[in-house]
């Protein structure tokens, strides 16, 4: 046994007393402490110490699964076991403290749109919420990586000092489907947009000294049978889209840690995956941190520690015992064991927890809330804006607010993603916030109905939202055309909310009340439209939705329509800044809205079918942490690499509106489109001047697109290779923009070769301010075809 004494750099296990007997370094920690275990300590390291909610007593039987916390026949490690779990009440997972041995927990906490935690805690009147920022779809239309930097600084701020370690985000997969019911916590259809926001964010949550966890590794694109579908999906595409974002929030800002997905990959689950968890994200990419399962997922611990997969999470009983017994029947190496373990460690050290760091459990909230307010309002898109209705002229006063979400306005979407924040500011409440009078007639008509639907409604019918205290939006009020008359009278402006809500554990469906408005929906706009337009009076409709809805059938109806996406907390204070201008919109769609959903290039194949064959083997999968289902299923990614604006754009396909897309109340004109050259070597550099040639300052999304020679390989009309955003310009104002193109964003994956090749030939930048809105162009030339970058080659052979 090594003495805890000789480990330097270490607080708060009794180290700091004594003085050092020799300076170590961190490797050298790391292997003192790993000699100094026993088999059992290492396994109940490697595997977590359960899921520990504490259940209302209507829930405890149903959910017992989730309700325990491992124990085992050894009285120390039950101890610790209760005592860590109370360190952080509502954080997902616990790893085992072995005080004796200078081993610290890492508390690991959710989400993506800001820390999940119990606000309330058993015989304490404190409280202990934390800010909800906007939705990840919401961040991403900002298009602006500084201000999601400091996003997450501030929500790492929040893991700090309320004592967690690393924060279960951000979450990353592409929106491969509009259906997803997850999407609101991804960023994009797009790779380079998910890599460049998720690195800003790792990086800002990371300044603080805190963990983040990349997730989920990968391929995660769907809820159906999320335990366990089986993608199917070439490796250019896997490279090209569903890798690319990971690849470059890795490379730019080294997460602590990477959680693998649920799902399987050709077969194999990313948990038990060699080539994902070590050749890909280790040789591949240089990724030094350690690699958690999701909550449950995989079947096989031999095979995810064997895999690179080297935290179990939560982890069970079972799990502790099969490993044991594994090593001990020779079935893997302890020295595998050793290395998932180093790198554990290695982040341990880093840790706030082993820094003895002392957390305030007193953030800053109202800063928060005032950079949620900010990045809220960046979010979002105006999508229609006949006539210039918005900005609000400041004399209107008097309001007519339709819509029942215009009273419970959602901040986020459910599930884990969930965060418990102390309050929303809806629509109404921004309004009045902002000085208008809202007719207190009809507002009293919604809030009584709103009383009186949720007092009918039952539990919502995603049963993880029903854990986990998600909400679904109360079904929309009918109105007459009296009311709506009435109010056309009284009132200058009518404002319509349309509002859905989805989360972890089910996907949306293409169905009326889902992605479609249902007749009710539709009739409130027609009706309220044909009241106001008869007296010449306007109404503008927004958008509280967490993902992708059908548009083009209605959106001509109003006369502005605003995407304000789940904005977090400050929603209805966000919203009101851009209507009245205090803000001018500036967000752009990082997702296509499409005209139908069959016009999806994933339609046919989302999400999926069952296996007829039953090629899972059940009992194996059931040995891991879970109680849902795991049904034989497969999805197969048909499209390949055409996901969203890559397929749309490429196949002139009509869609509502397109990647990119976001109005402004001012213009702007593009000029003096330039290279540095015209045939390229290494990089090639393009500047464009921007001015704002409107009234109002503004701030503009600047998009640089790349159309490729094809060779060999079929290639998008148009890839994105760069965005910039300007800094808010005045009226008349100017600015140059430079972007960089580097050899690798000339190139496409060539499987055969296990490399990114970029073609010989005749390449086009479009610099634009949408997909479809390309304001200047200029070509460049390759000599000769390049191979840029040679990785591992795959097999997707199991590891165990
Ligand atoms: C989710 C993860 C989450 C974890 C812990 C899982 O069900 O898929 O995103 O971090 O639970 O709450």
């Amino acid at each position: 046994m090594v003495s805890v004494l000789l480990i330097s750099g270490m607080y708060g296990c009794g180290a700091k007393d004594k003085a050092p007997v020799k300076e170590k370094s961190q490797a050298e920690i790391v292997q003192a402490i790993i000699a100094s275990m026993t088999l059992e300590q290492k396994v109940q390291l490697l595997i977590g110490t359960g899921m520990f909610m504490d259940l209302p007593d209507s829930l405890k039987q149903k959910f017992a699964a989730f309700a325990d916390t491992i124990h085992l026949d050894d009285e120390s490690y039950n101890q610790m076991v209760d005592k860590i779990r109370m360190y952080l009440p509502g954080a997902a997972g616990f790893s085992s403290e072995f005080s004796q041995l200078g081993i610290t927990s890492q508390v690991l906490a959710d989400g993506p749109a800001g820390l999940r935690i119990s606000p309330k805690r058993k015989n304490s009147d404190q409280t202990y919420y934390c800010t909800a920022f906007p939705i990840a779809t919401a961040l991403a239309s900002t298009w602006d990586t500084e201000l999601i930097h400091n996003v997450g600084k501030a929500m790492g701020n929040e893991v700090l000092e309320y004592g967690a370690d690393v924060l279960l985000a951000p979450g990353m997969n592409i929106q491969r489907d509009p259906l997803c019911g997850r999407n609101f916590e991804y960023y994009s259809e797009d790779p380079l947009i998910t890599g460049k926001m998720a690195a800003a964010m790792v990086n800002g949550v990371q300044s603080n000294g805190v963990g983040t966890s990349i997730k989920h590794f990968a391929a995660n694109n769907q809820e159906t049978n999320r335990l366990s579908v089986n993608v199917k999906v070439s490796e250019r595409a896997l490279r090209e889209i569903y890798l690319r974002g990971f690849e470059i929030a890795v490379t730019e800002a080294q997460p602590w840690t990477v959680m693998s997905s649920y799902n399987k990959i050709n077969g194999l689950y990313t948990s038990e995956n060699h080539d994902l968890l070590t050749k890909i994200l280790r040789t591949d990419w240089g990724f030094k941190g350690y690699v958690m399962t999701d909550w449950g997922g995989g079947s096989n611990v031999v095979a995810q520690m064997k895999a690179g997969n080297d935290m179990i999470m939560p982890g069970t009983h079972k799990q502790i015992l099969e490993l044991i017994s594994a090593v001990n029947e020779g079935k893997i190496d302890e020295s595998v064991l050793d290395q998932n373990l180093t790198r554990i460690l290695t982040i341990m050290l880093q840790t706030p927890k082993y820094k003895g760091y002392k957390n305030s459990n007193a953030p800053d909230l109202q800063a928060h809330a005032t950079v949620a307010r900010q990045v809220a309002a960046e979010g979002m898109i105006l999508l229609e804006n006949k006539e210039n209705t918005l900005p609000i002229a400041a004399d209107v006063k008097q309001l007519a607010v339709f819509g029942t979400t215009s009273y419970e306005f959602i901040s986020g979407g459910t599930g884990s993603g969930d965060v418990n924040e102390a309050y929303t500011i809806s629509l109404m409440d921004g309004l009045k916030n902002g000085g208008f009078a809202i007719d207190e007639e009809l507002a009293k008509v919604y809030t009584d109905y709103i009383a009186q639907a949720r007092a009918k409604m039952g539990a919502p019918k995603n049963w993880l939202a029903a854990l986990l205290g998600g909400k679904e939006p109360v079904a929309e009020m009918k109105i007459t055309a009296q009311l709506a008359d009435k109010m056309a009278d009284k009132s200058n402006i009518a404002l319509i909310t349309i509002g859905r809500n989805s989360g972890e554990a089910l996907d949306r469906m293409a169905v009326e009340g889902d992605f479609y408005l249902n007749a009710t929906e539709m009739a409130l706009i027609k009706q309220v439209t044909k009241s106001f337009h008869a007296k010449g009076k306007k109404v503008i409709v927004v958008l509280n939705i967490g993902g992708v809805i059908e548009t083009l059938t209605w959106k001509d109806l109003p006369d502005a329509v605003l995407c304000a996406w789940q904005p977090g907390q400050e929603a209805g204070n966000s919203v009101v800044d851009v209507l009245t201008g205090k803000v001018n919109p500036s967000g752009k769609l990082a997702v296509t809205f499409l005209a139908k959903y069959t016009d999806a290039p994933t339609a046919k194949n989302f999400p999926g079918t069952a296996v007829e064959t039953e090629t899972v083997d059940n009992a194996a999968d059931l040995s891991g942490f879970s109680f849902m289902s795991r049904v034989p299923w497969e999805v197969n990614y048909e499209e390949d690499i055409f996901v969203g604006y890559r397929h749309y754009n490429t196949n002139n396909v009509a869609v509502a509106y397109e990647f990119g897309y976001g109005l402004s109340y001012t213009t702007f004109e593009y000029s003096n489109v330039k290279l540095n050259t015209n045939t390229f070597d290494k990089e090639i550099t393009v500047t464009v001047d921007v001015k704002n040639t409107g009234t109002v300052a503004g701030r503009e999304v600047v998009q640089v697109y790349l159309s490729s020679p094809m060779e060999k390989m079929a290639k998008p009309a148009m890839v994105l290779v760069d965005f910039g955003k300007t800094k808010l310009l005045k009226a008349g104002e100017s600015q140059t923009l430079t972007f960089v193109i580097e050899a690798i964003d000339l190139c496409s994956f060539d499987t055969e070769r296990s490399a990114w090749v970029a073609d010989a030939g005749s390449y086009t930048l479009k610099v634009g301010s949408s997909s479809r809105k390309l304001n200047a162009e200029a070509a460049f030339s390759l000599a000769s075809e390049q191979v840029v970058k040679t990785v591992s080659k795959l097999t997707f052979e199991s590891s165990n």
